[in-house]
This record gives structure tokens, sequence and C-alpha cells, in this order.
């Protein structure tokens, strides 16, 4: 029997679409690699805050992306981040460093230095990838693309339940209209907007658990496997 093929398989969606999840399951079911992709913008940050280099300085912050060695390894269900022998995994999922990302993936050249990691960390296959562009711009020959996708009030709904879990006072109204507006941005900022790849899959998430569509996703994907 021949050994089967270890594809690349791309995973873009909106904020609260269920993708990380969906990714780090279907990562775990085939026994890839999980390719976080925002972890990789949230490092920029943090190592731009800690050599001093301002979220807003575009060169310096090319500098530092360029000069990352990131790599993720599953422990349990954690998918564990590290820059060389240093474990980031806590200290880039701080709200500080949420708004360190959001500002350094905003820069041409910040994502143009990362183009080259992420195509490195991909390189054998076995991966999948999740994020924002990782369908259409990262890896677009990618021989499974999905776009995860969920109505707003869904995805609302689920970070309004994960910020009463926090134990945050919010109300709904007001987290719906704040996903309604990042959408927004999100689909019209100028450097690499939300898009779904043309031969993306879209998956809508608001009726279905994470079982059905991880296991909807990982039918599709060993069939590729299969080369059918
Ligand atoms: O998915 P996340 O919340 O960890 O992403 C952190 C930030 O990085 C978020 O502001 C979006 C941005 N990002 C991006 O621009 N492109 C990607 N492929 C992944 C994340």
């Amino acid at each position: 029997m021949s050994t089967p093929k270890r594809l690349v398989v791309a995973i873009d969606g909106p904020a609260g679409s269920g993708k990380s999840t969906a990714a780090r399951r279907l990562a775990q079911r085939l026994g890839y690699t999980m390719l976080d992709t925002g972890a990789i913008y949230r490092a920029v940050a943090l190592i731009a805050r800690e050599r001093g280099v301002s979220w807003d300085d575009e060169a310096g912050l090319a500098g530092v992306a360029g000069g990352l060695e990131v790599r993720f390894a599953f422990e349990g269900d954690v998918n564990r981040v590290f820059l060389g022998a240093r474990e980031v995994s806590a200290e880039i999922r701080t709200p500080d460093m949420n708004e360190g990302a959001s500002r350094v993936s905003r820069h041409p050249a910040v994502r143009a230095a990362l183009l080259d990691l992420q195509r490195r960390l991909a390189a054998a296959g076995g991966v999948v990838a999740e994020g924002r562009d990782v369908g259409s711009v990262v890896f677009p020959r990618a021989e499974a693309k999905f776009f995860l996708s969920a109505s707003p009030e869904v995805r609302a709904r689920r970070r309004f339940d994960e910020l009463r879990a926090a134990g945050h006072e919010v109300a709904f109204a007001e987290v719906l209209q704040d996903q309604v507006e990042r959408d927004r941005r999100d689909s019209t900022r100028a450097t690499a907007p939300l898009c779904q790849a043309e031969d993306a899959l879209e998956i809508d998430s608001s009726a279905l658990g994470p079982d059905e569509v991880v296991a909807r996703m990982e039918a599709i994907v060993r069939r590729h496997c299969r080369g059918e």
C-alpha cells in the first residue's frame, strides 16, 4: 500500500467562524501540524515590543518578521508556539498582542516578509494552515481549501458567550454591532482584506457543530489524499 499523500490544507474565515477549532481538530485527526498564521503576526508584535520597534514602523517590523524562527508543536489539545527554544504561547494571547497583531498585519512589507516563513513551514506538506489569506495568497496551490463562514448573529453569540464565560458584563447588541463593524473593516481594508479564494469550498457553520464541520473537511481531504 502506498503512503497517503500529505497535503497542504488551507482554512480561512472571519473571527468567530470556528476556524481555529476546526483547524486544530482536523490537523489532529489527520496527524498533521497546524500552522496558525495569526500566531505568527502576534509573535512579530511581541518581538517588536521587546526590541522597542514601533507597531507603526513598517521597515523595522519587516526586519523583525524576516528574522523570525517560528515552530508549532501539539501538546494534547494545545498548539504550542515557539520562537527558537522559547515558548511564547501565552505571551502572544494577551489583549495587548491582539491589538499589536492587528496593527502589524496591516503593513504590506510585514506580510511580504512572512510569506517565505509560512511557505517554508508547509514545504513538506502535512499541514493545516489557518488564517485570513492562506488559501488566496499564501498557498494558492493548496490541495484543499475551505472558507468557514457563519452569520454575524451566530459569530457574535459565540463571542458573547466567551466574554460572559470570562466574567465580562457585556450586552449582546453591543457585541453584535462590534462584529458587524469589524467585518466591514476586515473586508474593505486596503492590505490583504479577508477574501474567499475562488476555489475554496465554503462551509457555513451557523447550524453545524464543530464535529460536523471537521467531519466534512476530513472526508474531502481524505478523498484528495487518495487522488480522487
Ligand atoms: O487569528 P488571530 O486573532 O490570532 O489573528 C491575529 C491578527 O492577525 C488579526 O488581527 C488578523 C491578523 N491576521 C492576518 O492579517 N492574516 C492572517 N493570515 C492571520 C491573521
